[in-house]
């Protein structure tokens, strides 16, 4: 993720037009040698093993925090009694206890800050907002996501170590629920409003695993798996599932919503494309032509679609790196007054989706229905 936030910062400038400039003023890192390819692949000034000092400058005005999960309360809080602005990758924090404060600190020192849900900065998925917001699902009825990957199959997969601390609770805190369903979380309640209460299972399938740096076995404790079921305050019903075990899937983060009027899909692994079913007329209610019902595949890469008009010709498709950099557009233009193409999640809203994550796992624990607080 250190790519993707540095590029965002070095691209935004060229694509946007920004009441700032962004400068890559220092990166922090542990590993000097690594550090300093890093600064000359992505044109950092200066690199730094303390991060605190960075936190301290006065030369610098946002602090983005791309580390490991157990790391990003501390710094989170130490840049907001800074006065920095502040971008946060997801999961916001470890648990709920600690994304609280977090919120005390951002707002008591009033700096703007972003947290990473990227996923909503994909033109496909701004577009299924839009068709939301203009009445063209109509009431809600159901919502299913599933956030899908098949890395960690191999039982020869570590844990531990720099690359694999995902597998670490005390790392990364949670597994899947926190990694890949906070995402997941995240768009259902831009989309569908929030989520009163889940119940859900989670399951580990490779209990032991050898630590990438002590050799020995270690035992495993995030989930690897987690499916929920969920009650929206809007009284549509929603099912999510995630795995890393899915095998063949590798980013398969799909969005699905179906109304009264209408209907909308949304798969990461064809990120270009909107599929729409469209029913009844928005303004009169009324079913639209027969001879016209069915799904639509809407290739999203026209001016008049969101954050498109930023790139190239109608039909040449944007990529991932494309997300980070309309978040990073959005939330500078928010932080000088301007209107972004859609408002950036906040840390306070960032927290609202680690409560939702943490009734996941205690309904998994309890095998209960949880009331989100
Ligand atoms: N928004 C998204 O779509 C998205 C995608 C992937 C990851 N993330 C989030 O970004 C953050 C980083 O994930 P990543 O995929 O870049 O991980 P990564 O494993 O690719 O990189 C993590 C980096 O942190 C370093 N590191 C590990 N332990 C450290 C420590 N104790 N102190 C300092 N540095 C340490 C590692 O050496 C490595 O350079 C996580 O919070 C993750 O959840 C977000």
């Amino acid at each position: 993720m250190g790519r993707t936030h540095s590029n965002a910062f070095n691209q935004v400038g060229h694509f946007f037009d920004l009441p700032y400039q962004t400068v890559l003023k220092c990166c922090y890192g542990r590993n000097v040698e690594n550090l300093k390819k890093f600064q000359s692949t992505w044109g950092y000034e200066a690199i730094e093993t303390d991060w605190r000092k960075i936190v301290e400058s006065d030369e610098i005005d946002i602090i983005d925090v791309v580390t490991p999960n157990f790391l990003h309360k501390e710094m989170v809080v130490a840049a907001a009694e800074a006065g920095k602005a502040i971008i946060c990758e997801k999961p916001l924090a470890m648990n709920s206890a600690e994304a609280a404060e977090m919120v005390a600190a951002v707002e008591k020192a009033g700096v703007p800050t972003a947290v990473s849900f990227c996923y909503r900065r994909n033109p496909s998925v701004a577009l299924f907002k839009q068709l939301v917001d203009e009445n063209r699902i109509g009431r809600p009825f159901h919502y299913r996501a599933t956030y899908n990957q098949d890395y960690t199959i191999s039982k020869k997969v570590p844990v531990g170590g720099a690359s694999l601390w995902r597998l670490d609770a005390n790392v990364a805190g949670s597994g899947v629920t926190g990694d890949l369903l906070a995402h997941s979380i995240d768009s259902a309640e831009w989309l569908n409003g929030p989520i009163e209460k889940v119940c859900a299972h989670t399951e580990i399938f490779i209990k032991e695993r050898t630590n990438a740096v002590t050799g020995e076995k270690t035992p495993i404790t995030i989930d690897d798996a987690c499916m929920f079921m969920a009650i929206f305050k809007n009284g549509s019903n929603g099912l999510f599932e995630s795995s890393r075990y899915a095998r063949g899937r590798k980013n398969f983060n799909t969005m699905e919503m179906n109304g009264e009027n209408g209907a909308c899909y949304f798969n990461l692994e064809e990120p270009e494309y909107l599929q729409f079913f469209r029913y009844a007329d928005p303004e009169t209610g009324k079913k639209v032509e027969d001879h016209l019902t069915g799904w639509q595949k809407i290739l999203v890469t026209n001016s008049e679609h969101p954050y498109m008009s930023h790139y190239w010709v109608p039909g040449t498709v944007i990529g991932y790196e494309h997300y980070f950099i309309n978040q990073l557009a959005d939330f500078l233009i928010q932080m000088s007054g301007g209107t972004p193409v859609y408002p950036v999640p906040t840390i306070s809203d960032a927290a609202r989706t680690q409560k939702v994550c943490d009734a996941v796992i205690q309904s998994a624990k309890e095998e209960r229905w949880v009331d989100v607080e």
